[in-house]
């Protein structure tokens, strides 16, 4: 296409997107915010044609017919708070951003559900649903911007995993918009549904490359009445699944985190931390856990709560412990494992891992990464921490500046550690452009295959947030 012919096709789609959403809702050339631009963590950057925000799902369902017809890839975008990529479109692609479709739609008490548009932040569908009596259990730090749908697109974990599952375990119904145009819908209210293939599962977790999620029906549960959370300082790993399986017995169902820090982390962020808080316990312990439980009689859980770590103390489990006593000590001791904006900015760049594995390789997986990293950078910071409880850890390494290949030799060695224990690469936040060449370390040959032909028969033009989750063609 010559630049001129380029130029009219650009300017006829940019056009036709105005039309749909109106001028203030699109943006185009210089027009185009940096946050439409890079991603959070500031590695991915893209020139994108055109940034949409529709209005619903009608408008959603014209702007995907018009980046069809006219071949230009579509990347829908949520909160902005994803590390891997996803929500960074291809260099003259259009952004659809979901940030005006935010609305609770409805509680259903009597169902216990809540039906949502895919740009409701997290933490506003989690205050609508307190205010009728109801926990939504998805639960992470970037909870104030993060969106509902793009929690759906990632399938997102977070702190509360253990107890209620991924974000693919609360959805009840779905709403997409797919490639074609087609509005694909099922905003059902049931636990149950086995009328054939569940397309629901397919999109959640997709990160975009198979639609545009745009409502969902999420399940909400009673709000619990009572919190107890405590930091334990434990003498090493190896008390870690005795302990982890003795709380969630002891504690009958109630136990919701289940967070554990390393040494290095929990050393490093609470020092980082000491011109806003102290640190609650001392640093220098091998191991660290944050450890919650959500019920339903405060005087009769704390009990309990007390009664149960007390007694892993006596079963020496636990070194030392902090109680919280107040929502305010609670604030404090989940600030050390998420408070961690300021804290990490030395640290950039960053190479983030979120990996996942069996809990019992958990130790060896640390020792050997750590060693692995060590060997190719001697004064590198690595921090480990994260769900272990969800069998996913975090990695976060300092990169060196010296050369420009550091992340990705720090990433092959991390990743191949982790191909070693036959973990994933991804545990929850998702696979986007970040880790797409790394994802056939996890996946078979044949898995990759199915993925492809799955992509293949909902996006046959690949007009879908191309270029994420899997691999450019071998
Ligand atoms: C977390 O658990 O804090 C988030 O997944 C972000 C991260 O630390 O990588
Ligand atoms: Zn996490």
């Amino acid at each position: 296409m010559s630049e001129l012919i380029a130029a009219e096709h650009a300017g006829r789609v940019i056009d036709g997107l105005r039309t749909i959403v109106g001028a203030p809702n699109l943006f185009a050339g210089a027009d185009i915010e940096d946050r439409y631009r890079v991603d959070v963590m500031q590695k991915h950057h893209a020139r994108p044609l055109a940034v949409v925000r529709p209005a619903d799902t009608t408008q959603v369902v014209e702007i995907i017919k018009i980046a069809a017809r006219a071949a230009v890839p579509v990347t829908p975008l949520g909160g902005r708070t994803g590390v891997v990529g996803g929500g960074v479109c291809r260099d003259g692609g259009i952004v659809l951003s979901l940030e005006r479709m935010n609305r609770v739609l409805e509680v259903d008490d009597s169902s216990m559900t809540m039906t949502v548009e895919a740009g409701v932040p997290l933490q506003q569908a989690q205050e609508v649903a307190e205010a009728h009596g109801f926990i939504l259990p998805l639960d992470l730090g970037a909870r104030g911007s993060a969106t509902i749908g793009g929690n759906i697109a990632t399938n997102a974990g977070g702190v509360r995993v253990l107890r209620w599952g991924m974000t693919r375990d609360m959805v009840l119904g779905l709403e997409a918009v797919l490639a074609n145009g087609a509005v694909v819908s099922s905003l059902s209210k049931s636990l149950k549904d086995n009328a054939g293939y569940h397309w629901k599962d397919l999109l959640i977790g997709s990160e975009g490359t198979l639609g545009v999620v745009t409502r969902a029906v999420l399940r909400l549960r009673p709000l619990p009445a009572s919190t107890q959370t405590a930091l334990l300082a434990l003498g090493g790993f190896e008390s870690v699944p005795a302990l982890l399986r003795r709380l969630e017995g002891r504690f009958a169902g109630q136990l919701s985190s289940f967070e554990l820090m390393w040494q290095d982390f929990y050393d490093y962020v609470t020092a980082a931390q000491l011109n806003t808080r102290r640190p609650p316990l001392p640093p220098g312990s091998p191991l660290y856990a944050l450890v919650e439980t959500l019920g339903s009689d405060p005087v009769r859980d704390l009990e309990l709560f007390q009664e149960g770590l007390h007694e892993a103390g006596e079963a020496g489990l636990i070194e030392d412990a902090v109680i919280a006593q107040t929502a305010r000590e609670r604030g404090n001791l989940w600030a050390v494992r998420d408070d961690l904006t300021e804290p990490f900015k030395p640290l950039f760049p960053l190479a983030a891992f979120d990996v996942s594995l069996a809990l019992k390789d958990m130790p060896a997986f640390v020792r050997d990464s750590r060693a692995a990293v060590l060997a190719l950078y001697p004064s590198s910071t690595i921090l480990y921490y994260g769900h272990a409880g969800d069998g996913n850890l975090h990695v976060a390494v300092a990169l060196d500046r010296s050369g420009p290949d550091a992340e990705t030799k720090v990433e092959t060695a991390v990743y191949g550690c982790i191909r070693q224990y036959g973990g994933s690469i991804s545990a929850e936040h998702g696979v986007g452009t970040a880790k797409r060449t790394y994802i056939g370390y996890t996946r078979s040959k044949t898995e990759l295959a199915l993925m492809r032909s799955i992509k293949q028969a909902l996006d046959p033009d690949n007009i879908m947030n191309p270029g994420k989750v899997l691999p450019d063609r071998d």
